[in-house]
């Protein structure tokens, strides 16, 4: 087994779910690539270093140029604030690393189009954490979808709710209420919660043609934690739109974060000529399954409990039956992307399937401006 040597930045939320990932994944996948927790990198010692004890990291860097000119690390995962994306990664690209970088690729489009370039110049492994295709039965949604199971595709919709945001006394700015500052962020729910249910929409479902949007920002001011002044609140509190995906099929996405009683709350329906499929986060080991092909007596909705040996990811854990969770997406993820690593095939989504979801996010938010239906920019290469 050949080491790869591991430097995290960012040693948060998404910290603690990618160093659980690279410390699990050679126990549960035969890979060629071992990941080593090399060095974990944040601006605040003191966190990182408590981070790098609880974790095992081998050591600690509190700047991440100093992280990115270190010889001894072969993948740099990115962490960070959704503004620190692009010129981590670029820099990284220009290192030679390979890397990881949690969604959304950036803050714009304009933002993360330099990111793909970068890494597509340095030729360096590539990937955006879009971890939820990872879930074993969002992968099995893939897989009866591309056996045309489905036949023709007519409706997806999709939503993520939260409520965390209600209390108007609540700061913006800072450790994981950088979400609520828009320079931080650049967008709001559309960037931070959409993303992922418009990266799963595009894989499952291809590209979408035009959008229809309306956002809202429900509280206008909040004190921030940078400058400790009250400011003007930048980003979208809540936002619906309506879509056409190019294969012909109609779509509504919802997402807000005032949605009382919803702590993360993402579904997603999909209808077709001969069946559909319905997934809840809150039962992530389960897919609604309703198939017309059925005999007329016996049709109606399957709750496919996804825990067999031959359902996606499943036969590296534990025996058919027992439940994995939203942790495993990560490992899972992380095991595709150092088989694509080994193979030379790389895991999707890479930096430039990611430009995709970016430019749907710019869409919506133009459309929510504009009062228009927008079209969606291309990001395929030339
Ligand atoms: N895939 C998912 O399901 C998912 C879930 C949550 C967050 N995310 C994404 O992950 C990224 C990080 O989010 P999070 O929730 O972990 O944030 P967080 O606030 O919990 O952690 C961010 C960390 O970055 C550190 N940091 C900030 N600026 C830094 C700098 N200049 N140099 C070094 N360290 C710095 C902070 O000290 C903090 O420890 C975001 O892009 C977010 O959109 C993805």
């Amino acid at each position: 087994m050949k080491q790869l040597n591991v430097g995290l930045i960012g040693c948060g939320f998404m910290g603690r779910t990618h160093s659980n990932a690279h410390r699990k994944v050679g126990n549960f996948f035969n890979l060629e690539y071992q990941p080593v927790l090399k060095a974990i990198c944040d601006f605040n010692a003191e966190k990182a270093g408590a981070f790098a004890k609880q974790w095992g990291f081998e050591s600690v860097e509190t700047c991440w140029k100093a992280l990115l000119a270190r010889k001894d690390i072969d993948l740099i995962d990115i962490c960070l604030p959704n503004n620190l994306h692009a010129e981590v990664a670029i820099a990284a690209a220009k290192a030679g690393k390979m890397i990881i970088c949690e969604k959304p690729l950036a803050r714009d489009g304009k933002e993360a189009a330099p990111m793909v370039k970068a890494v597509e110049k340095a030729g360096v492994p590539n990937l955006v954490s879009f971890n939820y295709r990872r879930i074993p039965a969002v992968t099995l949604a893939k897989q009866l979808i591309t056996e045309g199971r489905l036949g023709k595709i007519f409706h997806y919709r999709a939503k993520f709710l939260q409520d965390w945001t209600i209390s108007k006394d609540l700061p913006q700015g800072g450790d994981a209420l950088w979400r609520l500052d828009v320079k931080a962020a650049g967008s709001g729910v559309t960037g931070d919660l959409l993303a992922h249910c418009i990266d799963t929409a595009l894989w499952l479902n291809g590209s979408i043609n035009t959008v229809n949007a309306m956002t809202e920002t429900f509280i206008k001011e909040r004190k921030s934690n940078i400058t400790g002044k009250v400011e003007k609140v930048g980003i979208d509190d809540a936002c619906a739109f309506l879509c056409r995906f190019a294969n012909g099929s109609l779509a509504t996405f919802e997402s807000t974060r005032y949605a009382r009683g919803h702590k993360a709350l993402y579904t997603f329906e999909i209808n077709g000529e001969h069946a559909s499929i319905f997934w809840d986060l809150h039962d992530l080991h389960r897919l609604q399954w309703f198939d017309h092909k059925d005999e007329g007596k016996l049709r109606g909705w399957r709750s496919i409990h996804v825990t067999d040996g031959d359902h996606p990811y499943m036969k590296n854990w534990w025996v058919p039956g027992l439940n994995v969770g939203f942790e495993h997406s990560f490992v899972h993820q992380l095991a595709d992307f150092l088989t694509g690593v080994a193979t030379g095939k790389p895991a999707s989504p890479t930096f430039r399937e990611a430009l995709e979801t970016q430019y749907v996010c710019d869409a919506v938010l133009k459309s929510a401006k504009t009062c228009r239906w927008e079209k969606v920019k291309q990001a395929k290469a030339q």
